[in-house]
């Protein structure tokens, strides 16, 4: 078979899966590919326009969520994309990954200065500053967890140029609990090859479709070059990168003076949130392992392809759904949560 007629397949599995996303044919299992959980159920307590009637006077909380990351760089914005899969992936999405401490007890390392977050994981003070403006409005109502969500949704907006537009149920009640010892465990590293990506995945509910289309969020932002330089740069003989992008990559991450440089993660259009992403991975420019492994399976290499090929507003559309199901992960609710009044520490038992 032809690979334009793999991918013309591949697209058509796709359309068929938007009202049956999980099943049918095309994630069909094989010894490379394991078998997708099933996703968990709808979170009920979850809703879109939740805020609606819930402060005394009329808030429009999302404006302003928006309104604040509208304010903010194209960098700050893909911080704000990645901030809401690093809380979901630990705890659930809680807003567990903004706390300064532990709980009450600071003697323990909270998430943010784990490895996969510190120092890179950014947008924090946009969550701050949204916060109190609707803490002044609307007090003890919204979460810090929903803010999260609402910021990444609209910075998805923002990068993709209204591309990527959805609707962010929410209803997420604050976790009290933020421990650093959980983030390697629970956030897939770069180095990762396809098979354990799919697992890490799997443990939350999300398939290797997700995942496949969720790291297309990868065509913004930036990475350190400490994420890519030991296993895909040279003197590695275990990358298939392209040896002049890799060469361009060395002469930015080159450093007499041993800083961690930074590179932009998509060096076609680093500030637009779009599917260049896949046409990368299939050109061998991409920074980590994680990324080129998406190509090491038979059936993603063809969901990379009907991605990389076909009209942006496919991926866009799958990208808003997977969105929607990742800020659904193991959501808190009021017997095991709380709306916490700042979003960097746990509100005081007394
Ligand atoms: C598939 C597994 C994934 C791995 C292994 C991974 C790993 C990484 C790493 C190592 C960085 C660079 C950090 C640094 O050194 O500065 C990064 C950046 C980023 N990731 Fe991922 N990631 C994954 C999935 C995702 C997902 C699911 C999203 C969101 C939907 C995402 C969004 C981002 C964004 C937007 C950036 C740039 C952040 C910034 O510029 O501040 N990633 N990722």
């Amino acid at each position: 078979m032809t690979t334009s007629k793999l991918a013309v397949l591949t697209l058509f599995a796709l359309l068929g899966s938007v009202s049956c996303q999980s099943g049918g044919y095309y994630f069909y299992p094989t010894p490379q590919q394991p078998s997708p959980t099933p996703s968990p159920p709808p979170s009920p307590q979850l809703m879109v326009g939740y805020y609606k009637d819930k402060c005394a006077a009329y808030v429009d909380v999302e404006a302003i969520v928006k309104k604040h990351v509208k304010a903010t760089d194209a960098g700050m914005q893909a911080g704000l994309v990645r901030l809401l899969f690093h809380d979901c992936f630990v705890r659930g999405c809680d807003g567990s990954v903004l706390l300064d401490t532990f709980s009450n007890d600071t003697s323990l390392t909270p998430e943010k200065f784990g490895v996969p977050n510190f120092p890179s994981l950014r947008g924090f003070e946009v969550i701050d500053a949204a916060k109190a403006e609707i803490e002044a409005a609307c007090p003890g109502t919204v979460s810090c967890a929903d803010i999260v969500a609402f910021a990444a949704r609209d910075a998805s907006n923002f990068l993709s140029g209204g591309g990527i537009s959805f609707a962010m149920p929410a209803g997420r009640y604050d976790g009290n609990v933020s421990l650093a010892s959980e983030t390697l465990p629970n956030l897939p590293s770069p180095f990762t090859g396809f098979d354990q990506l799919v697992k890490v995945f799997a443990d939350k509910g999300l398939d290797a479709f997700d995942m496949i289309t969720l790291s297309g969020a990868h065509s913004i932002g930036r990475s350190h070059c400490s994420s890519f330089t030991r296993d895909r740069l040279p003197p590695s003989n275990t990358s298939d990168i392209d040896p002049a992008f890799a060469a361009t990559l060395q002469a930015s991450c080159a450093s007499p003076n041993g800083t961690d440089n930074t590179v932009m993660q998509d060096f076609k259009t680093p500030d637009v949130l779009d599917n260049q992403y896949y046409k990368n991975v299939l050109a061998h420019k991409v920074l980590f392992t994680s990324d080129a492994a998406l190509t090491t399976n038979f059936t993603s290499n063809n969901l990379v392809r009907a991605y990389a090929d076909f009209v942006p507003y496919l991926w866009q559309q799958k990208f808003a759904k997977a969105m929607v199901k990742m800020a659904g992960v193991e959501i808190k609710t009021a017997a095991n949560g709380e709306i916490r009044k700042t979003c960097r520490k746990v509100n005081s038992r007394s």
